[in-house]
């Protein structure tokens, strides 16, 4: 698939099939999200890949908004030192690399909301994370189980300014 294709094809999955997703592209989709662009190259991420039953209950447990954890195959837990200024853009930008990677490889993923967050302290508990980095994002990764529903998108014309507002 190409990029765009993957940029326009991509919508948040919420239902998976049971079907493990190998090690081998879940390393190469935080590879990925390693290569995404960052403030001065500080590359200020960590990436926690989670695939344990009980820990992906864990995590559907306690989020507010990603009960679906649960039936994921793993999930990607995004992290970034507390102390880099840019960690929010950064850690962002890493994530949406590895969500089209992962829409490549044929994989659907829904962006889970991980940052400033009140279950960030159980999850750093929970998986021994250090204290210096700041939970980003969580992406729930599995096989595609439906045809997601289509969002309602902003249209091309109502957001794009030529030149000016
Ligand atoms: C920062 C952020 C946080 C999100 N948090 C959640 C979440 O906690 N649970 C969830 O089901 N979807 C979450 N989403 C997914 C959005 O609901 C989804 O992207 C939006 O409805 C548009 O649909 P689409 O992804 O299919 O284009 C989040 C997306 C972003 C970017």
């Amino acid at each position: 698939m190409q990029t765009i294709e993957a940029i326009k094809r991509r919508r948040s999955v919420r239902k998976y099939i049971d079907k493990p997703i190998k090690n081998e592209i879940l390393k190469d989709i935080v590879d990925c999200g390693r290569l995404a662009p960052s403030g001065n190259n500080s590359q200020p991420w960590e990436f926690l890949v989670v695939t344990k039953h009980e820990d992906l209950d864990f995590l559907a447990k306690v989020t507010t908004y990603g009960k679906f954890l649960k039936e994921a195959g793993a999930c990607i837990i995004t992290f970034c030192e507390k102390n880099n200024r840019h960690h929010l853009e950064d850690g962002s930008a890493a994530t949406e690399n590895m969500i089209l990677a992962a829409t490549d490889y044929g994989i659907g993923t829904c962006w889970i909301a991980g940052y400033n967050r009140t279950y960030e302290e159980d999850i750093v508990s929970h998986f021994n994370v250090p204290q210096d980095l700041r939970m980003i994002s969580i992406i729930s990764l599995g096989y595609d189980d439906s045809h997601p529903y289509v969002p309602n998108k902003r249209s091309i014309d109502e957001v794009l300014h030529w030149e000016k507002f």
